[in-house]
C-alpha cells in the first residue's frame, strides 16, 4: 500500500493540463466516490492499528497535494480566460492621426515622374559647395556682376565655400564624372540671402534638368519643357519663350506657361495672361569645355524651375512662407492631393 500512495504523489505532482475536462477527469479519477484515493482511504480502515499512523499520514499527504493541484490548474486556467481585467479584444481599434505628404514633396515627385517618362534620371548634389561648382565652372567670371543676380551665403571661416544658389552645381559634378550622353533631373534645396516676404525666402526648392548628346538642339528643349508643361498644368496650357540671360546658357530664355483665366487678366497673372515657370537654354560650350566634354562634338540644354513656385501655381498657395511654418491646417490639406 505504500507503494501506491508513493506512485501516486509522484503522478499527482507530474499531473499538468491546460483543459478544464481533463482536470475534471483527473479529479474523478482521485477523488471521486470510486476514485483511487477514495478507496484508499476504505482500505486504510482495514490496516493494522500499529501501521496506521505512519499510512494515514501519508494518505493525507496525498489527498492534500491532488486536492491543492487541482485547485491550481482550475485558477489558472480561469485566469487565462479572464475577461474581467477590463481587455475586451473584441473592441475597434483607437484611431490616430496619420500624416501628409508636404506640397514640396508632392509637387517635387510628380516633377521627376514627368521627366522619367522621358527618359531622366535623378542625380543629387551636396548643399554646402565650393565657388568652382557653383560659379566658376558655370561661366560666372570673377567678379562678374551676374554673380549678383545670386545673393550668396558664405561659410564665414572659409569664404571659398557656400550654400549653393542652385541646383546647376550638381550638372558640373556629374558632366566631371560621365561623359554625353547625359539624360538628368536634380531636385535639391538651394539658399540665397535674401529677404523673407510673402514672395521670396532664403530657402527653397529647386529642380534642375539637364540633357547632353550629339545634336541637342532648341526644339529638342521646347518640345520637352511643352511636354512637361500639359503634364503639369494639364493639356490646354500653353508655352511662351522670352530671351533672357544665364551665364551658364547660350541663347537662354525663360518659359511662361498660359494663366487659367485664359488671356482675359487676373490678380494671378497680373493681367498678362502669362505666368513665369522656368529659365533654359543651351549649355554654353564654355561650361562643356570646363567638365572635359568635348563641345564640338555635343550639345544640349538646361532648365530650372523653383518647386515652391510651381506648387503656389498648381494648389493657389498665397504665401511662400506657409511651406516652411508647419502648421498642421495648412498641410492636412495635401492629404487627399496625391
Ligand atoms: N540656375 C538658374 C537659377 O537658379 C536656373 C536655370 C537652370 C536657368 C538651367 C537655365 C538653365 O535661376
Amino acid at each position: 500500500m505504500l507503494e501506491k500512495i508513493n506512485e501516486l504523489l509522484a503522478e499527482t505532482n507530474n499531473f499538468i493540463s491546460t483543459s478544464a475536462e481533463e482536470i475534471e477527469q483527473f479529479r474523478v479519477r482521485m477523488l471521486g466516490k470510486k476514485g483511487t484515493i477514495t478507496l484508499l482511504f476504505d482500505e486504510f480502515k482495514t490496516i493494522e492499528p500499529a501501521l496506521k499512523k505512519e499510512f494515514g499520514q501519508k494518505l493525507n499527504e496525498l489527498k492534500t497535494l491532488a486536492q491543492d493541484k487541482i485547485q491550481q490548474m482550475k485558477t489558472s486556467l480561469e485566469d487565462s480566460s479572464d475577461t474581467s481585467s477590463g481587455l475586451d479584444l473584441s473592441l475597434p481599434g483607437e484611431s490616430f492621426a496619420i500624416g501628409s505628404r508636404h506640397p514640396i514633396s508632392l509637387i517635387r515627385n510628380e516633377i521627376v515622374q514627368i521627366f522619367a517618362r522621358l527618359g531622366f534620371t535623378v542625380s543629387e548634389g551636396p548643399e554646402i559647395e565650393d565657388d568652382w561648382h557653383v560659379f566658376s565652372a558655370l561661366n560666372f567670371p570673377p567678379e562678374h556682376p551676374a554673380r549678383d543676380m545670386q545673393d550668396t551665403f558664405f561659410i564665414e571661416k572659409n569664404p571659398d565655400y557656400l550654400l549653393r544658389t542652385h541646383t546647376s552645381s550638381v550638372q558640373i559634378r556629374v558632366m566631371e564624372k560621365q561623359q554625353p550622353p547625359i539624360r538628368i533631373i536634380m531636385p535639391g534645396r538651394v539658399f540665397r540671402n535674401e529677404a523673407i516676404s510673402a514672395r521670396s525666402h532664403c530657402i527653397f526648392h529647386q529642380v534642375e534638368g539637364l540633357y547632353i548628346a550629339e545634336n541637342v538642339s532648341f526644339a529638342d528643349l521646347k518640345q520637352t519643357l511643352m511636354y512637361f508643361a500639359k503634364e503639369m498644368f494639364g493639356e490646354k496650357t500653353k508655352i511662351r519663350l522670352r530671351p533672357s540671360f544665364f551665364p551658364f546658357t547660350e541663347p537662354s530664355a525663360e518659359m511662361d506657361i498660359s494663366c487659367n483665366c485664359n488671356g482675359k487678366g487676373c490678380n494671378l497673372c497680373k493681367y498678362t495672361g502669362w505666368l513665369e515657370i522656368l529659365g533654359c537654354g543651351m549649355v554654353d560650350p564654355n561650361v562643356l569645355d570646363a567638365c572635359g566634354i568635348d563641345s564640338k562634338k555635343y550639345t544640349g540644354f538646361a532648365f530650372g524651375m523653383g518647386i515652391e513656385r510651381i506648387a503656389m501655381l498648381k494648389f493657389d498657395i498665397k504665401d511662400i512662407r506657409m511651406y516652411f511654418e508647419n502648421d498642421v491646417r495648412f498641410l492636412n490639406q495635401f492629404k487627399a492631393a496625391f
